[in-house]
């Protein structure tokens, strides 16, 4: 039997987001300004033998789930040998990646045989243009390109697409239109002010609602489906469909209350919320001597002072948040 690991709000702790690497091959509008951000110095970032160690102590904790973010995972050197490493962690019982799909495709099979459990797809639109203008890269086709091929080797497949007032709103019906298709689940994301600059808008234009009611318009027999116990999305299917439809509602952080996750950051800083501005310099602990024992308790403080929501987390932080989700890890 494994352990649980419980926050200061009794909300079970099982899932790790860990990002291995601040840098990306697309320049999204909603994650980071046309000339990019600083990226880290090389030595600033995590080693794969500092993650590895990482996520054995936080396996021994109760962490279940891993789920592989960035920047761009992809862009990092060798990330497959990782991924078979951390696969051999006693205690991981479910790997996930979420990947913009550009570089993905020559390591698809290698995912399979690894046993990924699943792959979240980045992806906010299906026509060219708006995807140049939307990820300022002209990559649409090996996107497109991933997600047949993830499809074709029976990797469950998530579709996230931020929707955005102005570039994609339009692509909300082509999108959903896949999961007749295709059994995927293709969930719309509401933009959170996460784009190395603040937000966008005074107000958020796109919220869960809007996105429920355009659905609905279109597809006035959509059914409502069962949320698995901690999921981020609220999922509904079209009849006929072999797919399924979601909502997540990010900014509005309507699903705190089963919020089962932490963060590590490509630099090593431990977020407890992702509205949070870094709870604990993990590495800088690590790489100054810290013992097994020392990091556990570190990090059980950390989960035992954990904020009760979104909400509260962001009003914590003593600064206004200026990050790309590239840095936070999403
Ligand atoms: P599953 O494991 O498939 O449920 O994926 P996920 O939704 O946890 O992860 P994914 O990386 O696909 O993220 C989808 C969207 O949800 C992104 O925009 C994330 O930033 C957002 N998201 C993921 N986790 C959280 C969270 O804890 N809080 C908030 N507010 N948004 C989140
Ligand atoms: N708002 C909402 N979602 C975002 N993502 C990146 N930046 C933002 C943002 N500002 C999404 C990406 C990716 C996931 C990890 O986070 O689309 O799929
Ligand atoms: Fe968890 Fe924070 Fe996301 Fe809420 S906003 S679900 S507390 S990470």
């Amino acid at each position: 039997m494994s352990k649980i690991l419980y926050d200061n709000h009794g909300r079970p702790i099982n899932y790790l987001r860990l990002a291995v690497t601040d840098r990306c091959n697309l320049r999204c509008f909603y994650c980071m300004p046309a000339e990019g951000i600083a990226y880290l110095p090389k030595q600033a970032l995590l080693t794969y033998e500092e993650m590895e160690r990482l996520v054995s102590l936080l396996a021994e904790m109760g962490i279940t789930k891993v789920r592989i973010t960035g920047g761009e995972p992809f862009v990092r050197k060798d990330l497959i040998y990782f991924l078979k490493q951390i696969s051999q962690i006693k205690g991981i019982r479910e790997i996930h990646i979420t990947t913009n799909g550009v570089l993905t495709v020559p390591y698809v099979a290698q995912l399979k045989e690894i046993g990924i459990a699943s792959v979240n797809l980045s992806l906010d639109t299906l026509d060219r243009e708006r995807f140049t203008q939307i990820t300022r890269r002209d990559e649409l086709e090996r996107v497109m390109d991933c997600f047949h091929q993830l499809l074709a080797h029976q990797i469950p497949t998530k579709i996230n697409t931020v929707v955005m007032e102005g570039k994609n709103t339009e692509d909300l019906v082509p999108l959903t239109a896949l999961t007749r298709q295709y059994p995927v689940s293709v969930r719309f994301i509401e933009e959170m002010p996460f784009n190395g600059e603040g937000s966008h808008y005074p107000v958020l234009v796109w919220t869960h609602k809007k996105i429920l009611d355009t659905l609905k318009e279109h597809y006035p027999d959509l059914q409502k489906v069962a949320d698995g116990a901690f999921s981020t999305s609220y999922n509904y299917h079209i009849p006929g469909h072999q797919g399924t439809v979601g909502i997540i509602a990010a900014f509005s952080r309507t699903f705190c209350g089963t919020c089962n996750r932490i963060r590590l950051t490509a630099q090593g800083t431990l977020k407890t919320c992702l509205y949070d501005e870094g709870v604990l310099d993990i590495k800088y602990l690590m790489r100054n001597g810290a013992t097994d024992a020392e990091l556990q308790q570190a990090l059980r403080y950390a989960f035992s002072h954990r904020a009760k929501d979104g909400f509260e987390a962001e009003q914590q932080r003593k600064h206004v948040s200026a990050e790309s989700m590239s840095t936070i890890g999403g």
